[in-house]
């Protein structure tokens, strides 16, 4: 695997590859690597001669009174695993290369990204789109790949392309979840022995929406609040939001929707906020 610490270096490099006639597929991650991101690369390989990997913990998606310096990082561990998945590049720029002094551009989706995550984010997003849109002008894949655990960050990204006429293909691959049945996710190694035993009831509170929307009948209020109820009993959880919107467009719902739902949440376990999704199709 090749590893690349200058933008310059990179883009020579995806030059190169194009030149070539090789197709690039691009998973950008923060590092800390789990199954969640290690299955999207596995999809590029799939589709694309060359996988490409970013990690870059990016500070400008972050608060000041966020995880950024605490986020976890283990460099070594993350190139082990990207050599055993076959990456061929891994971009790892710093911080002052990225933004560096005087920075005053930034891209943002409207709309998309006041509701949800940014609501009690509201750095967040534009941040993503800002990283992203450097990462892809930096590493030019042909193919993007993203979770489906981050919904919110998947629709903006579509929609950012779309919008900006990018010529590249987002692909999302599946929310990846643990025998229990938690989402993978880079914070949930922040979880005491507690509030991991509590962090399933996540899990538990989309699979009960599930069921109740597929019973019919019941209307969105009443199963929000069911939802709710059930997170809330266990002692270290904290609700940030449970909604239901479009799994399309995050589009406002009725009472009684049709189509294909999303139920979306983040909930604080202890002091680590954690977010999920299920789509339910009616
Ligand atoms: O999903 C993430 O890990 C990040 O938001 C991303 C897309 C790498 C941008 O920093």
């Amino acid at each position: 695997m090749l590893l690349f610490d200058t933008i310059f270096d990179m883009q020579g490099q995806s030059e190169k590859y194009r030149s070539q006639g090789r197709k690039i597929g691009f998973v950008p991650t923060m590092g800390f690597l789990h199954e969640g991101h290690l299955s999207l690369m596995r999809i590029a390989k799939e589709k694309c001669d060359e996988l490409v990997v970013s990690i870059f913990v990016n500070p400008s998606q972050f608060a000041p009174n966020e995880d950024f310096s605490s986020y976890p990082r283990n460099f070594q561990r993350d190139i082990q695993l990207l050599e055993e998945v076959g990456a061929t590049a891994l971009f790892m720029p710093t911080q002052e290369m990225m933004y560096p002094k005087g920075y005053k551009t930034w891209v943002h989706v409207e709309k998309l990204d006041t509701k949800l995550c940014g609501i009690s984010r509201p750095h967040l997003f534009q941040g993503v789109t800002t990283v992203v849109n450097k990462l892809f002008n930096i590493v030019r894949p042909h193919i993007a790949l993203f979770g489906q655990k981050d919904a919110q960050q998947a629709i903006i990204i579509k929609k950012m392309v779309v919008d900006l006429n990018m010529n590249i293909e987002i692909v999302i691959g599946q929310l990846i979840r643990e025998t229990d049945g938690l989402a993978m996710s880079s914070r949930n190694s922040y979880l005491s022995e507690e509030e991991r035993r509590d962090a399933v009831v996540l899990y538990q509170a989309l699979q009960l929406g599930k069921r109740r929307l597929m019973e019919a009948g019941m209307g969105k209020t009443k199963i929000l609040s069911e939802i709710r109820q059930l997170i809330e009993a266990k002692p270290t959880t904290r609700v940030d939001y449970i909604e239901m919107h479009s799994a399309k467009n995050l589009a406002e719902i009725g009472e009684h929707p049709q189509g294909d739902i999303l139920i979306a949440l983040a909930v604080f376990v202890g002091n680590t906020r954690l977010i999920d999704n299920i789509t339910v199709s009616i």
